[in-house]
């Protein structure tokens, strides 16, 4: 499947944007482990046009994680106009708009899935930012705003019209925000539609490489994007896709191979923030790691690795687990 000139494969599998989560230490983690595509979090359209510090530093991305998309929102057609040149200065591969987050300072104010609610002005920022810059736009959106207006067969005709390259469709509403279960029904019925033409990336709820193969078989997607599973988990990106080229499970990496990773990605994250807030930033990844579930009586350390502020008490306490700890689990 090609986005642009970009040509994905078999099977691609994208790294999904998310807020605090998906910064240039984990995007290059998940690229290494075999992501096709990695995105970032999302850029607010009016801090970036306000020229806010903290904003424009997500726009740094590194040439060994291409392609990479920048993820923006916002609700004013000037705004995300502006905004959408910013990013193209920043050369990702590819322009992606957010009409999905359900978060109520995001939605609540119209942007993000709150576009759900006004069609005509969610079309109007699309044709304005596809037309605004040359790298192919793609749009990331839920099924609608909420159980009775579930529109996205019709809306994702609309968006095609716009002019975008693809489109992100997360099976659910805006109204579910990130509860039950995604359905890709819907998802199914966009891909099968004969008048859609564009590529499709399914995404909710792909957490394991089976659940990946089902969505491409049954659904017939045109990639899969994986959010919440890649949390401390980089290397899921290798295990789906060893299974969707072979269709045998992957041996499982060892467990100094996945330590390897988190301790590699803590150090680009120090190394790219700084020492206080590249800590704080793999916490997340530590405290949600597959790797640390069920060690019994692991509470103490569990506190104390996510306590640690400084390199040196992070990587000892990391050495303890990897060596002390973890070698004397039942497998
Ligand atoms: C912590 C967190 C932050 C997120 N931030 C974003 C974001 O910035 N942009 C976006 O489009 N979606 C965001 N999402 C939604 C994910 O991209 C994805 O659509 C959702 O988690 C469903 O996929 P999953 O079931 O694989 O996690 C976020 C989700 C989580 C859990």
């Amino acid at each position: 499947m090609k986005i642009g000139n970009l040509d994905f494969g078999q099977y691609p599998l994208f790294l999904a944007p998310m807020e605090d989560v998906t910064d240039e230490s984990f995007r290059l983690m998940c690229k290494e482990f075999g992501a096709d595509m990695v995105y970032t979090e999302f850029v607010s359209s009016d801090a970036l046009v306000r020229n806010i510090n903290s904003t424009t530093r997500k726009l740094n991305i590194h040439d060994e994680e291409r392609p990479v998309a920048i993820q923006i929102y916002g609700r004013f057609v000037d705004a995300m106009v502006e905004a959408a040149r910013l990013c193209e200065a920043a050369h990702p591969d590819v322009l992606d708009i957010n009409f999905g987050c359900p978060v109520k300072k995001v939605a609540g104010k119209g942007a993000g899935a709150g576009m759900l609610r006004d069609i005509p002005l969610m079309l109007k920022i699309t044709r304005a930012v596809v037309d605004a810059v040359k790298i192919p736009v793609t749009v990331k959106t839920r099924l609608g705003w909420d159980q009775d207006s579930r529109i996205i067969v019709e809306l994702a005709e609309q968006l095609q019209d716009c002019g975008i390259a693809a489109l992100t469709i997360h099976g659910r509403t805006r109204s579910q925000m990130y509860t039950g279960e995604a359905d890709w029904t819907l998802i199914g019925e966009v891909k099968n539609n004969p008048r859609m033409h564009i590529p499709i990336i399914g995404n909710g709820d792909v957490t394991t490489p089976q659940i990946a193969k089902e969505k491409f078989d049954r659904y017939g997607v045109d990639a899969v994007m994986v959010g919440r599973a890649s949390f401390g988990c980089p290397w899921i990106f290798k295990e789906m896709k060893h299974y969707l080229l072979t269709g045998e499970l992957l041996p499982p990496l060892t467990i100094h191979e996945k330590m390897e990773a988190l301790r590699r990605q803590m150090l680009e994250s120090v190394a790219r923030l700084d020492e206080h807030r590249g800590i704080l930033h793999i916490r997340r990844h530590l405290a949600a790691t597959p790797l640390f579930k069920g060690i019994p009586n692991f509470r103490e350390t569990r506190i104390a690795m996510l306590q640690a502020d400084t390199v040196e008490s992070l990587t000892a306490i990391l050495d303890r687990i990897e060596y002390e700890i973890l070698p004397n689990q039942p497998v």
